[in-house]
């Protein structure tokens, strides 16, 4: 069984810390010392970035700028957060130097053209938002900014993200560098050619989501063989996290760890059969396409 290899090919880099203590986050961090970073639509996945990038101290509250779209969130969220947060897109951007970009597809358009007028060299945006691709968002831009698209998940809330990233064509080592030291503090980094970053969202960004419903469903198994609700949990979850760690740690296959669990008429087995009978691989596979074929819909929509 040939070993798992995870940063061999030729368009994809992965970083494999998930400590923002190592060397290379430091390094990394201090691309973003003194940088000014507006979030333009805190939500549930700019507020998972902007809480996590202050709580690490990546940006000086006093140089982040957050914007909503309803005045009393923009408060409440200022509030909170002890940094500015407001309705107002321009004034968000006038003096930032990174721009994260986090509102949902359809509002882009919109959100660009208000901040069109302050956009000038220096300046980078780093988009998360699903389907929007660089060049749509450098054409409605209109100028030769760097532009770099970002798929991260909401384990970044706990330092635990994986995030992917692609750049346009006028973003350059620098840009990518700054975004990396982004989601590098939040978790790990794959750099992809942008015709991949749908199948990120469809594997790693919606991919938590089918996580939880396995998880959930495990505990459910161990609730009917008679287990507590919060003990089946718990065994549940850090066997996904033990069984995750196997395979990034060791860099082994999955299915030779599997084989591994799997004695010769053993009990595992007979679940094996009925995860076979069941099609939960390619249900999972299938999840996965219909994903990432809708992550390349929404645009259309917008
Ligand atoms: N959720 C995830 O796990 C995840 C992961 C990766 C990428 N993404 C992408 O991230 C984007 C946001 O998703 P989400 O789940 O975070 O959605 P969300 O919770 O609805 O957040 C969107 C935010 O944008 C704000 N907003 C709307 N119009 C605005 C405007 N004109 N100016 C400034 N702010 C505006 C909203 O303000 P109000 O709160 O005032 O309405 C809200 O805070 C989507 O494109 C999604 O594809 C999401």
């Amino acid at each position: 069984m040939r070993r798992l290899v995870v940063n061999n090919a030729e368009t994809m880099k992965t970083t494999r810390s998930n400590k923002p203590a190592n060397k290379l986050a430091n390094k990394l961090a201090n691309k973003l010392a003194n940088k000014r970073l507006a979030v333009l639509g805190a939500g549930k996945i700019g507020g998972i970035l902007l809480r996590a990038f202050l709580e690490q101290k990546l940006v000086q509250p006093k140089r982040v700028h957050a914007t909503v779209r309803h005045a009393e969130k923009a408060r409440a969220l200022a509030r909170q957060l002890g940094i500015t947060v407001s309705t107002d897109n321009r004034a968000a951007v006038r003096d930032a130097d990174i721009i994260l970009l986090a509102v949902k597809p359809q509002a882009v358009k919109e959100v660009l053209e208000e901040i069109k007028p302050e956009m000038k060299p220096g300046k980078v945006i780093v988009s998360v938002v699903a389907s929007v691709t660089t060049q749509l968002m450098e054409k409605q831009l209109g100028m030769d900014l760097p532009v770099i698209r970002a798929m991260p998940n909401t384990p970044c809330a706990i330092g635990c993200g994986m995030t992917g990233i692609a750049k346009g064509i006028h973003a350059g080592k620098e840009q990518m560098e700054i975004a990396q030291a982004m989601f590098e503090a939040v978790g790990r980094v794959v750099v992809v050619d942008e015709k991949h970053i749908d199948a990120v969202t469809g594997l790693s960004a919606s991919g938590t989501a089918f996580i939880y419903i396995i998880l959930e469903s495990l505990a459910e198994g161990g609730v009917k063989v008679g287990l507590p609700r919060d003990v089946a949990t718990l065994l549940a979850a850090q066997t996904m996290m033990g069984a995750a760690r196997m395979v990034l740690d060791t860099g082994d296959h999955p299915a030779l760890l599997k084989d591994a669990v799997t004695t010769p008429a053993g009990s595992t087995m007979d679940g094996i059969l009925e995860l076979e009978d069941g099609k939960l691989r390619v249900t999972l596979i299938k999840a996965v396409m219909k994903a990432t074929q809708r992550a390349k819909e929404l645009i259309v929509e917008s």
